[in-house]
């Protein structure tokens, strides 16, 4: 577990799948991100399962609420049209729209990013994000990522659509 005076990163449990609910099935939050907004609290338990059952992805947990707002990770392997250079990870995260624009999410990722250092496994992550979601992007900026230059691809959205992805690089965190 993280933490700071604010917030949490603790792992995702069975009991956060109404709170999950709450928030993922936003079009707002999942659309942004790629994925689809959640259509029951048996499919966001079903993420809590599988998606999110893993040591590299957090639930982000308001301390004041006891709530699970969000959710911060790395993903050691993953596909996607990215400059990618070997054995780096990939960040993603997320917040609910009750909560955004409160620095939050940026919180989250200095957390997270704190723990990977302290690994010392990895020598620089990988991000991006949508063109049309500067907000992002910003997030990542402010936790000292640079924008490489690069435009990628995420696979297609729900919607058929193949939206071009500002990259951005963390560097030495060896
Ligand atoms: C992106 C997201 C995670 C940001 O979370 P957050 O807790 O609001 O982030 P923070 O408050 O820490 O920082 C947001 C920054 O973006 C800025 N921002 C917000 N809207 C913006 C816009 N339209 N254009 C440019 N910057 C914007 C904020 O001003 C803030 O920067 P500042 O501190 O320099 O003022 C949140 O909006 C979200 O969950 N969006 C939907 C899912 C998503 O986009 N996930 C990331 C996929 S790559």
């Amino acid at each position: 577990m993280m933490e700071t005076e604010r917030i949490l990163l603790r792992p995702w449990r069975e009991s956060d799948a109404g709170a999950l609910y709450k928030y993922a099935s936003d079009p707002e939050v999942g659309m942004r991100a790629g994925w689809p907004p959640h259509q029951s609290v048996d499919e966001s338990l079903d993420v809590i399962k599988t998606a999110f059952n893993n040591d590299t992805t957090w639930a982000i947990v308001l301390k004041a609420t006891g709530e699970a707002i969000g959710a911060m990770g790395y993903m050691p392997e993953w596909e996607m049209d990215l400059p990618k250079r070997a054995n780096e990870p990939l960040v993603g995260y997320w917040v609910g729209r009750p909560y955004w624009n409160r620095g939050i999410c940026t919180e989250a990722l200095r957390l997270m990013l704190g723990h990977i250092g302290q690994k010392g496994v990895y020598r620089s992550l990988i991000g991006s994000h949508y063109v049309d979601n500067p907000a992002s992007g910003r997030v990542m900026e402010k936790c000292g990522f640079v924008p490489t230059g690069d435009i990628g691809f995420d696979e297609e959205l729900p919607n058929g659509e193949r939206k071009p992805m500002r990259v951005l690089r963390l560097e030495s965190l060896l």
